[in-house]
């Protein structure tokens, strides 16, 4: 067990990183939260504006002077073809019907530009920058090692992560099928990179040389102990996170996750054309036979559906990102929850001796 990797590697007490959580639960009082207590704070950044950014950054600064991380989805083209966009629209318009909204105008631009969070990001000196769904360019790790910030990426197979520390990774995040929230594959079909975190993280140790952060499916100390076991240098918990006093989840995602099983999971693209694991509900079940438009289109297009669905308090059409864990979920005050997970290590520890 490489036990006191994660402090030479990343300057934290812990060997614990809170997932970036973009859309919604990530909040800085979250990350700070998690930071002060001796782990990894990340803020998911993916879908904040340079401003929201710069303003996040500076709001973690004030509640903590720990290391924190940034993530960023690396972006992919999307080709909006106009008859499938189209289709896909016919078939929202039902929801939108049932929930009485207006069809939407699409924005312009239909994301926002990555070069410019990425900017926002370099200029705010963070301690580390992680990324998920491709591997940052040569001209992205480079300004962001000028800045004094680590760059770690997310692989889902063995080919990634060697992908990736070719690229000049400081750290990979070995991510199992497990795993809550979109899948960061981009070498071959997502379908096949399922590995669960147990069979991927020793093979992810074993083909690259640089620090393993393993995540999918972790919930408590036990986890944690496993994946160092297992050559990790870290653990990397989203879904245990998602009920937390900071978070920004809602009452009703929240009660989703508490009354969940080890079942209630599901691979998706209904809700954003990418992969993702998530509570099964209608939506997931009504796109299961129908092809949603592609990655970051689809989650364009269902942005206003999943919000209205979500002021109203109906889970049944929003997407519920959790992982395979979610059962095990703790509704407590993060610092709580962190030191929590550290006695739990402690036992685990003992009990395997
Ligand atoms: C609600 C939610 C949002 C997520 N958002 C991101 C994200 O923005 N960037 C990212 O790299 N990973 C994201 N993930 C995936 C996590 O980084 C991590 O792989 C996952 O949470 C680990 O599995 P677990 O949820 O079983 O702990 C998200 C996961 C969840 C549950």
């Amino acid at each position: 067990m490489r036990d006191r990797d994660h402090q030479q590697a990343f300057g934290i007490q812990h060997p614990i990183v809170l997932a970036p959580l973009a859309g919604g639960p990530s909040t800085p009082e979250l990350v700070a939260a998690v930071s002060n207590a001796g782990g990894l704070g990340s803020l998911g950044a993916a879908y904040m504006t340079p401003s929201a950014i710069r303003d996040a950054i500076a709001t973690i600064r004030r509640l903590t002077d720990r290391p924190f991380a940034i993530n960023l989805f690396v972006p992919e083209p999307a080709a909006p073809d106009a008859s499938r966009l189209a289709e896909v629209q016919s078939r929202l318009s039902a929801y939108r019907a049932e929930l009485g909204l207006p069809e939407p105008r699409l924005p312009d631009p239909l994301v926002i530009p990555f070069e410019d969070q990425l900017a926002a990001i370099v200029e705010a000196k963070v301690s580390m920058c992680s990324f998920t769904f491709g591997v940052p360019a040569a001209e992205v790790v480079r300004a962001l090692r000028q800045a004094g910030s680590l760059v770690v990426g997310t692989a889902t197979h063995v080919e990634e992560a060697c992908v990736l520390e070719r690229a000049g990774v400081d750290a990979i995040v070995a991510q199992g099928g497990e795993a809550g929230g979109h899948r960061g594959t981009f070498l071959g079909r997502a379908d096949d990179a399922l590995i669960g975190t147990m069979a991927l993280v020793p093979q992810v140790v074993d083909a690259v040389r640089v620090p393993v952060i393993a995540a999918g499916g972790i919930m408590d100390g036990r986890g944690i102990v496993a994946a160092l076991a297992l050559g990790a240098c870290a653990a990397q918990l989203g879904t245990a996170f998602l009920c937390c006093d900071e978070t920004g989840t809602d009452e009703a995602y929240r009660r989703s996750l508490v009354e969940s099983h080890d079942n209630s999971s599901t691979i998706t693209r209904a809700f954003s054309g990418r992969a993702a694991r998530g509570l099964r509900n209608r939506f997931v079940d009504d796109w299961e036979t129908f092809e949603p438009a592609p990655f970051p289109l689809q989650n364009v297009l269902t942005a206003d559906i999943r919000a209205a669905a979500r002021r109203a308090g109906r889970p049944e059409l929003v997407n519920l990102w959790a992982g395979q864990g979610s059962p095990k979920v703790r509704r407590m005050p993060a610092a709580e929850l962190m030191r929590a997970l550290v006695d739990e290590m402690a036992a685990a520890r003992r009990n395997a001796g």
